[in-house]
């Protein structure tokens, strides 16, 4: 990789200089260079980032056929990261997920899919029309964390569905946990497959020799990075990776561009551009710093009597890895939810973790991070530590097992007009006809085309009662759940 060519930053260079020419438009967006945006929003960001927000043009390029700076920026993507090719996602990984599963399959093919996925990857799913064959999560029920399939489960569900076009796997989860992509990777191509990795929350492991082996250096075929999640992309901002001959790189041209709105946000394009750069230049010490706070901040909540943070040897001795730059807080001893921690959190000492849940707060440090962050959220918890603390739930989150029974496929189910709403108490032994995902992780406990089993009625009704909302619930309270209408 050259440096000096990484230090370019095509997209960004050519919005600046038409911003300092002032350029008159006559083009969308209405605002017209920000003259039309409301005073006060103009105000507080400074008028002249609105040069920056423009439409499809010669000089800057389009995204759905780029030949000029987006073209010149994708190539450098591609180069830092070591792959055939990189596409620019404005709609997050959650294009990319679909993007993936469009592009690598067609209709009626089967694919072996990790069962700890994020909803991204169901729609993915219902949009291309393949057969999902789930494979079991590993389940904490201590911890509440779901931990991915270990190889030996890749292995035997490819000789059981010899069929399956690809393997899909999430890696880093959401508490930054890492499946031994290594040993994965050798297996799914032995059986001649493609593996595609939703790497979200992976697009800094790269910069990195301290942390777990990134989902292109194991050999994927295509993943799917967040850029805006730990580099320093503006939300929205993400990755498409592709580095097989096994890839349609043509479909996937065509896939990514149906998919993408025709009026991209350029100033999410230019943080993509500067974060490559910034990865590339400096990454390795921005992020070594951060491995440092992370790691500083894990040992004194874990000096604390009410919360603790799982470390790397933990996760490492159950045969996975760890991405210590994020911290998974457990609050279980302190009497409180994780949810009702993070309220706390925020409005006595305006502190936002990223997520939480019955169990866990997740914090998420990103390049920006800085030891005065982690200092403060290390006090806050000192002080609740002592402060709040009620009797120690031993509750034990009956997390039920993921992988049923697919009885249709979820794009035929998730189409059809056959379907009714029944009580949730007499809900087993149907067929779902809705997707019900507790946010976070974001990872569906029921899907379409799937058989309700009781395990997952109960967990339901367990989350209900105590007042967690799920996604896709569709009424105040989760009472009755959508089903086939046989
Ligand atoms: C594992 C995983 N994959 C995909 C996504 C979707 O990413 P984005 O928010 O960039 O669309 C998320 C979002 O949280 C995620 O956690």
């Amino acid at each position: 990789m050259s440096i000096n060519k990484q230090s370019q930053t095509p997209i960004f260079d050519t919005l600046l200089s038409r911003s300092k020419r002032k350029v008159v438009s006559f083009h969308t967006p209405g605002h017209k260079n920000g003259k039309g945006v409301d005073k006060r929003l103009r105000q507080y960001t400074g008028k002249s980032s609105y040069y920056f927000d423009v439409t499809v043009f010669p000089e800057v390029d389009s995204l759905h056929d780029p030949v000029g700076p987006i073209r010149k920026s994708q190539a450098l993507m591609a180069e830092a990261y070591g792959v055939g090719h990189s596409f620019f996602l404005v709609n997050g990984s959650t294009v990319g997920n679909q993007a993936m599963l469009l592009s690598a399959c067609n209709p009626g093919d089967s694919v072996i899919v990790s069962r700890n996925a994020h909803k991204s990857i169901l729609a993915g799913i219902i949009l291309s029309g393949v057969w999902p064959i789930w494979i079991q999560p590993g389940v904490d029920q201590n911890l509440d964390i779901l931990f991915d399939p270990m190889p030996e489960q890749i292995e035997s569900a490819l000789h059981q569905f010899p069929e399956a076009k690809a393997v899909l796997i999430t890696s880093p989860t959401y508490n930054g946990i890492t499946a031994d992509l290594v040993k994965i990777s050798e297996i799914v191509h032995r059986h001649g497959k493609v593996l595609l990795v939703d790497e979200a929350h992976g697009p800094h492991l790269k910069f990195h020799d301290e942390l777990p082996i990134s989902a292109v250096e194991a050999g994927a075929d295509m993943c799917v990075q967040s850029t805006h999640k730990i580099l320093s992309a503006l939300s929205q901002g993400s990755v498409l990776h592709v580095n097989s001959e096994l890839i349609d790189i043509n479909r996937v041209k065509k896939v990514v561009s149906m998919l993408q709105t025709t009026s991209p946000n350029y100033m999410i394009l230019a943080s993509i551009d500067l974060a490559r750069r910034q990865a590339v230049q400096s990454g390795e010490k921005i992020i070594d710093r951060v491995i440092r706070i992370a790691e500083d901040g894990r040992k004194k909540i874990n000096h604390l009597r009410h919360f603790f943070s799982f470390t790397r040897k933990e996760i490492q001795a159950r045969g996975y890895d760890l991405d210590v730059t994020k911290v998974t807080i457990n609050v279980t001893k302190s009497g409180f939810s994780g949810r009702e921690i993070d309220s706390i959190l925020a409005k006595e000492y305006d502190i936002q973790v990223d997520a939480s849940d019955l169990f866990n707060l997740i914090a998420i440090l990103g390049i920006g991070s800085d030891k005065t962050d982690m200092t403060r959220l290390v006090h806050a918890l000192e002080d609740i530590d002592v402060k709040y603390h009620g009797t120690a739930k031993n509750w034990i989150l009956q997390i039920p097992s993921l992988t049923t029974e697919m009885v249709m496929m979820p794009r035929e189910v998730f189409l059809s007009k056959r379907t009714k709403r029944t009580p949730i108490t007499k809900a087993a032994g149907h067929i779902s006809a809705q997707t019900l995902t507790p946010y976070p992780p974001g990872i569906p406990v029921l899907i379409p085309g799937e058989r309700i089993t009781k395990e997952i009625c109960d967990y339901l009704m367990n989350l209900t009662e105590k007042e967690l909302r799920v996604s896709g619930q569709e009424t105040d309270t989760l009472r009755t759940i959508k089903v086939v209408a046989l």
